[in-house]
């Protein structure tokens, strides 16, 4: 859990998302599984695939050249680049430093926050506490995930969920009343199995049986993860909510992580929030993990959805099992 601050505010948006579309018919040819099946259960139409030699610090330094550029800043500006990700390039070293390397953010302290498909908020609060105690001027936050690469293909139970691509912010000091307000995080690691890769890591190395019993890749207990996540976000609304001092009245458009239509709908409907307040681009992207937040704001900023003023609510669940809100005045 963090402290309530409206020192620290988003000043631009980028994203990045690789050209390679494959629809949910692309999918039938690869696993057992149907364009009907998957619409009907998780809202999803399609997502990006990223090209093999396309990597997760690439797809991140895309979006952090963009955000950089809206804010009319140099990558030497950057005093803070922290990279969310869940699909690290290497395990050694952390991807926001190839992000750095890329960028040319030559001045900044990197590294990465893993929080899976909670990560942004949590980097962005990790942002905020270096800005609000004046560690660094300008932070850069970058959420990326490659999720192809994780996803085990031969299983249709979770590699039709999921999509690659980046999402970016630059946030420093508020000049005005816009800003980061209230958050709420939470962690439950006794629930870590119910979403994970069991192998591939310093606890179980990768080796020939890990390989050959694919335990290095996505596992998921898709519906308790769904139980959880409905709940989990609903209520670490109400909580930031409650620490902004805002009534569920006032908020003007709400970005939860893009996961799943019915996650969304079933938070949205056990938060009491109606969905024409709900941002969704779940059907055209897939869940992009932590990326999903910072691709939906930044499209909408496009769209002219999200206008100066707006009272904002970011929503994410993940893996972890992590979760996390946070309000925020456009
Ligand atoms: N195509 C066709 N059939 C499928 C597919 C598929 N892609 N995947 C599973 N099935 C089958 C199953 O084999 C099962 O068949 P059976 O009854 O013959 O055994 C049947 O569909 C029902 O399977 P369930 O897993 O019970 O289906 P459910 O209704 O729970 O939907 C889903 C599965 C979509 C994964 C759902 O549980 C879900 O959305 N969970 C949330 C998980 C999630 O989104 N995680 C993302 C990461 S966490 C986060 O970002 C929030």
């Amino acid at each position: 859990m963090t402290a309530t601050s409206s020192l620290v505010e988003i000043v631009s948006t980028g994203r990045f998302l690789p050209d390679n579309v494959v629809t949910n018919r692309d999918m039938e040819s690869i696993v057992d599984t149907s364009d009907e099946w998957i619409v009907e259960r998780t809202g999803i139409r399609e997502r990006r695939i990223a090209p093999a030699d396309m990597t997760t610090a690439d797809m991140g330094a895309g979006a952090a050249r963009v955000a950089l550029e809206r804010a009319g800043l140099a990558p030497e500006d950057v005093d803070v680049l922290i990279v969310s990700t869940a699909t690290p390039d290497r395990l050694l070293p952390a991807t926001a430093c190839d992000v750095q390397a890329l960028i040319g953010a030559t001045n900044a302290v990197a590294f990465d926050v893993a929080a899976a498909c909670t990560g942004f908020l949590y980097a962005l609060t990790v942002a905020e506490g270096y800005i609000s105690t004046g560690r660094g001027e300008i932070a850069l936050v970058v959420a990326t995930e490659k999720m192809s690469s994780i996803i085990d293909w031969e299983d249709r139970s979770t590699c039709v969920l999921f999509g690659d691509g980046a999402g970016a912010a630059v946030v420093r000091s508020a000049s005005g009343e816009r800003g980061l307000l209230g958050t709420h995080h939470q962690s439950d690691g006794r629930l870590a199995d119910l979403l994970y890769r069991p192998a591939g890591g310093a606890a179980i190395p990768m080796d020939e049986n890990v390989l050959r019993d694919r335990s290095h890749l996505i596992r998921m207990s898709g519906r308790e993860v769904f139980k959880h996540a409905v709940r989990a976000m609903a209520n670490s609304s109400g909580q930031a909510l409650e620490r902004s001092g805002w009534d569920l009245e006032d908020v003007d458009l709400v970005f939860p992580h893009q996961a799943n239509i019915r996650i969304i709908k079933g938070a949205a409907r056990y938060a009491g929030l109606p969905m024409e307040k709900v941002f969704v681009n779940v059907d055209r992207y897939g869940n992009m993990s932590s990326a999903t937040i910072p691709v939906a704001m930044d499209e909408a900023i496009e769209e002219g959805r999200l206008q100066p003023g707006m009272k904002l609510l970011l929503v994410a669940f993940g893996a972890g099992l992590t979760w996390g809100a946070m309000a925020v005045r456009w």
